[in-house]
């Protein structure tokens, strides 16, 4: 039955829980239809974002995450101007085609212009060559605009759950988490012609195989350029942690991502994929297995070790102590292990976008 799924032209909903429900022989299938449509879209080159993990200060209460604005136990950081700069150096010496500014929400003349200063400083000090990419939270589409014309040119927004129901079990009731407005962001930045990239977290409490669905269809129908997306994991210091008994185990949650990667790939064949670190979370060979059936994207961290500790957005992060060296090492393994190649010094654009700008 799969077979005849995987031929379809267009999958429906019904078609993709077929698929995220599959196991044994079929599920093979599956990752092996993906692969293959990955190396005919796609071919084999892996794109490297250095990601800097900018400031872990947040004026949200996300009930999922370890840096949600509630929770004392955090250090709060802001990285200093030198800092970043150097973060950046780093990513471009080293043929890291782009980078990702990556902070807690602030919505804040301050952090607008300061953000705005180091997008024209990191464009400066790479004779225009890195790409920036942008994961910087709800703002209004002014703000968006400036750091657009500042020159970041790509920017990440999850819209975590493309059900309402879902989304309002996981963020408190109130104006600074509404779905609505998470949704509009994501039409604004398109507007401005950002590559924009969204995602779900997978596993969560409440969530089903049909939500899951419902998220692939939603970012089909958004038309999205790239996508990030990788495991629920729980942090002891939130209020999602009560469910911890009611969660798909870790390995199932993990094995769920990979399905979802590889159906996206198929529903989406020339967007950009990213192997996120929660799947990394998981298992060793989680971001490994992400390249090898779907994913075309790695991003490095290249946060000063100093401040990772404090980054922690959900339990056993990896990489805490890995000093940058180290990551491109491990980098060039995981890529080598999926049979795939790193593709340096290149900006690495959605080739959905590029069509689409035909
Ligand atoms: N587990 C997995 N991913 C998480 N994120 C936040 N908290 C968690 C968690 N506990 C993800 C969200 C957010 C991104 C930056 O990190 O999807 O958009
Ligand atoms: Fe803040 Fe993002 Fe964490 Fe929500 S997920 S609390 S917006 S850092």
């Amino acid at each position: 039955m799969i077979e005849e799924i995987l031929n379809k032209e267009n999958l429906n909903k019904s078609d993709i829980i077929n698929l995220l429900n599959s196991d044994g022989d079929d599920l093979q299938l599956l990752f092996d239809y993906s692969t293959k449509i990955k190396n005919k879209y796609i071919g084999n080159k892996v794109h490297l974002r250095g990601i800097i993990e900018y400031s872990n200060i947040c004026s949200k209460n996300c009930y999922y995450c370890g840096i949600r604005k509630d929770n004392e136990n955090v250090n709060r950081y802001i990285l200093s101007e030198e800092e970043v700069i150097e973060a950046s150096k780093f990513a471009y010496h080293n043929g890291y085609g782009s980078i990702v500014i990556q902070t807690g929400e602030l919505q804040s003349e301050n952090n607008t212009k300061k953000i705005e200063k180091l997008l024209k400083e990191i464009k400066s000090l790479s004779d225009n060559k890195l790409g920036i990419t942008l994961s910087c939270g709800e703002q209004t589409e002014e703000v968006y605009k400036r750091w657009f014309d500042a020159g970041a040119h790509r920017y990440l927004l999850r819209i975590e759950s493309s059900d309402k129901e879902l989304y309002e079990k996981l963020h408190p009731n109130n104006k600074l988490h509404s779905w609505q407005t998470r949704v509009n962001c994501l039409y604004a930045l398109k507007n401005i012609g950002y590559q924009v990239g969204t995602g779900v977290m997978i596993g969560l409490p409440f969530q089903t195989n049909e939500h899951l669905a419902d998220d692939i269809l939603f970012m089909k129908n958004l038309d999205i350029d790239m996508c990030g997306m990788g495991p629920y994991i729980e942090h002891e210091d939130t209020p999602l942690f009560q469910y911890k008994n009611n969660l798909l185990s870790l390995n199932e949650r993990l094995e769920l991502s990979l399905k979802m990667l590889s159906v996206l790939r198929i529903v989406m064949k020339n967007i950009n994929i990213a192997a996120t670190t929660a799947l990394q979370a998981i298992s060793t060979k989680g971001r490994e297995d992400a390249i090898r059936i779907a994913a075309n994207v790695v991003m490095p961290n290249i946060t000063p070790v100093l401040y990772r500790e404090n980054y922690k957005l959900y339990e056993n992060k990896p990489g805490i102590n890995e000093d940058c060296e180290d990551s491109i090492k491990s980098i060039t393994r995981l890529v080598q292990n999926a049979e795939c190649e790193i593709s340096f010094s290149e900006w690495g654009d959605s080739k959905r976008f590029k069509n689409r700008e035909k």
